[in-house]
């Protein structure tokens, strides 16, 4: 899949015959953006392995090799140049962040520590997702908003005088929260941030990696996460696991067309990250984890995925959300074929992805002849043993959104057409070739 740039690339999904095999999904997306961004500020090399070459870990590769780190491929392996903290450098032009929400909000983060000017631009996408979020924060550590707004493009000026705080996240977002607590690592004392749901906790694992002082202390009021100010990072070795939100589509697949057999290997199991996978067992999919270990500070999984099962519609409880927020339209997906009604509930956050990601998966489902209702910020899918498909579903650019009905397509009666496929790149080059040699089968066009 292309470079998303030039004319739309719709693809069609038709019916797909068993699924089979074993098959490696590329790095956790969340994990490579940290990873490169840890060895852009620690000394020495840091050498990743696993890398997720999607389009949006290339942009922070590009972009901390721009501020000064070199990050580059040698073999199989990327190697970060790190500046150590606070060592980053005025970049020369803006720094394109592309389609990444992840990527430019860490970044935010990283660059506030820094007496530099940086100007963010991005697609259109990027262009109308909220920026306000981390930077009401890193503003009151000290990071300047040169224009006065909340979007891309944003040009900040960092300061190597920032104060630490407390801040208590009001959205669930690790994004939010990784942004403060790389901040933290360049203000003079102690940065906590406080979690009331708990959301993925990379940038913790790794900065703990990576030698800084990070403490987690669980209270009634939440989770608090403190990091150490001043903090001395050293490059470290790194291999990336396999991305579960990735591998959710080919799961996703396996569950759904009959007598399949899957079995993806590698997959990062971090319970902040598990709850799609948990989900479908409630429903009645047969999935079986295999060979639990932990690799890198982190729990990983092979994941074996048995189709064909008779699923049964499942709540899906609000506090469940930060641990499967990007699988809900695949997830959705499945629901339509189970019996009774699937109630995906906490659903807030899903509105400021990509693209409204609410909206678009009813919306994709609704043309695709499932019914699906949105109430408040809760998504109920009815399912049904078949579903007529024939429909032709709007992206807005969203890589997932493309991904869930790609694998709508493979099980419903009619074959169902995504208006665009170029931004499956950003997050999954691969989805396309892995499925197909699962046994599914795509078509150009409409
Ligand atoms: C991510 C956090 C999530 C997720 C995104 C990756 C991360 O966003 O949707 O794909 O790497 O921290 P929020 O933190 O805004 O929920």
């Amino acid at each position: 899949m292309k470079k998303a740039s030039g004319q739309a690339t719709p693809l069609t999904a038709g019916r797909a015959g068993t699924l089979s095999g074993t098959v490696r999904v590329a790095g956790d997306k969340s994990i490579s953006h940290r990873a490169l961004m840890l060895g852009a500020i620690a000394t020495g090399v840091t050498r990743i392995r696993g890398l997720l070459e999607g389009e949006d870990v290339i942009d922070t590769a590009r972009a901390v090799t721009a501020l000064g780190a070199r990050a580059q491929k040698k073999g199989d392996v990327w190697e970060v140049t790190g500046r150590g903290v606070g060592g980053l450098t005025q970049p020369a032009e803006a720094i394109d962040y592309g389609n990444s929400g992840t990527g430019v909000r860490l970044m935010l983060g990283l660059v506030a520590g820094h007496p530099i000017e940086v100007k963010f631009i991005g697609d259109a996408s990027l262009s109308r997702r909220p920026m306000g979020r981390v930077l009401k924060p890193l503003r009151q550590m000290g990071l300047e908003v040169v224009d006065d707004k909340e979007t891309l493009p944003l040009t900040v000026r960092g300061s190597d005088q920032l104060v630490p705080m407390e801040y208590v996240l009001p959205v669930p977002s690790a994004q939010v929260k990784s942004a403060i607590l790389l901040a933290g690592l360049h203000a003079a004392g102690e940065t906590t941030v406080v979690e009331k749901e708990a959301t993925r906790d990379h940038t913790e694992r790794m900065l703990r990696y990576f030698g800084a002082e990070v403490r987690t202390q669980k209270t009634a009021n939440g989770t608090r996460i403190t990091v150490k100010g001043d903090a001395e990072l050293e490059g470290r070795p790194v291999t990336v696991p396999g991305d579960p939100s990735s591998a959710a589509f080919l799961i996703a697949a396996a569950v759904l067309v009959p007598d399949s057999d899957v079995t993806v290997e590698g997959i990062l199991y971090n319970p902040t990250r598990t709850g799609f996978y948990k989900t479908l067992q409630e429903m009645g999919a047969d999935i079986t984890l295999l060979n639990m270990r932990e690799e890198g500070g982190e729990p990983i999984a092979d994941v074996r995925a048995r189709g064909g099962k008779r699923l049964k519609g499942v709540r899906v409880p609000p506090e469940r959300a930060p641990s499967m927020i990007d699988e809900y339209p695949v997830l959705a997906a499945v629901a339509a074929f189970a019996k009774g009604a699937t109630r995906m509930e906490g659903l807030a956050e899903l509105k400021v992805k990509e693209s409204d990601r609410l909206a678009a998966t009813a919306a994709g489902l609704a043309a695709n002849g499932v019914e699906a209702k949105i109430e408040g910020d809760t998504l109920i899918v009815t399912g049904s043993k078949s579903v007529p498909g024939g429909g032709t579903v709007a992206t807005h650019l969203d890589h997932r959104i493309a991904m869930a009905f790609l694998t709508l397509g493979l099980v419903s009666e009619k074959p169902v057409t995504v208006d665009d496929s170029r931004m499956i790149a950003t997050s999954f080059p691969e989805f396309r070739g892995l499925m197909e040699q699962l046994g599914a089968r795509y078509e150009a066009g409409a």
